[in-house]
């Protein structure tokens, strides 16, 4: 069994729909949720399906690599990062290399960066004039926004969107493609047999 922790800050959707997308498939499955935030609406959905979670302070996060063995120790082999807002420091980089995923509501290169996170995206887009958007899921590296790109998906920004209806339209993407992209990726690199969705 692969065994996946989803990294979240927020409301937890496409942690959702990545938990809901593994909950019958024999072969991985999501065994941890970290949060940074105690607020965030991720614990509960975490706490709604069973799933352990741990929350993490900065002290902990960045003074030491303890992370690593937290969760080499809880059997974890691969990191999905959902909406998670910190930067992630070069140890668990390097624990974790090419194991490890970020989703992007934009199209990167466009509109990455630090301080290019939820909605500030969306308004870039829509200042910016831009006729499309989408997603992008990268691996991560050390730089924010900057890992290969393994999977993008677009659509249109029409002049009458506001940055509200343009984060609606990327989040249909993200709960599209963000599940299946994972299984891909995890299936290839863990030499696990294909399933057809
Ligand atoms: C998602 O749109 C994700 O792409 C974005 O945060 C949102 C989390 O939503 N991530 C970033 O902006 C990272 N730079 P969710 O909590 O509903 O899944």
């Amino acid at each position: 069994m692969v065994q996946i922790a989803i990294f979240a800050s927020g409301s937890g959707t496409n942690a959702e729909k990545i938990i809901q997308h593994f909950a019958d498939v024999e072969d991985i499955g999501v065994a941890l949720v970290v949060c940074n935030k105690a607020k965030a609406g991720v614990l509960d959905i975490a706490e709604r399906w069973g799933i352990p979670s741990m929350l993490i302070n900065r002290d902990f996060f960045y003074g030491s690599d303890q992370m690593v063995f937290e969760l080499k120790q809880q059997g974890i082999d691969f990191l999905v990062l959902a909406g998670f807002l910190w930067m992630i420091p070069s140890y668990l980089v390097h624990a974790y290399d090419h194991k490890m995923l970020n989703i992007h509501p934009a199209l990167l290169p466009k509109f990455g960066g630090k301080g290019m996170y939820g909605m500030h995206v969306h308004e870039a887009v829509k200042n910016a004039g831009e006729p499309q958007t989408g997603i992008t899921i990268h691996y991560v590296n050390d730089q924010y926004d900057d890992g290969a790109v393994v999977f993008q998906a677009s659509c249109p920004v029409e002049i009458q969107d506001t940055p509200e209806s343009i984060r609606q339209k990327v989040q249909v993407l993200e709960h599209r493609h963000f599940p299946e992209v994972v299984e891909t990726v995890i299936r290839e690199k863990f030499k696990l047999p294909a399933r057809y969705f």
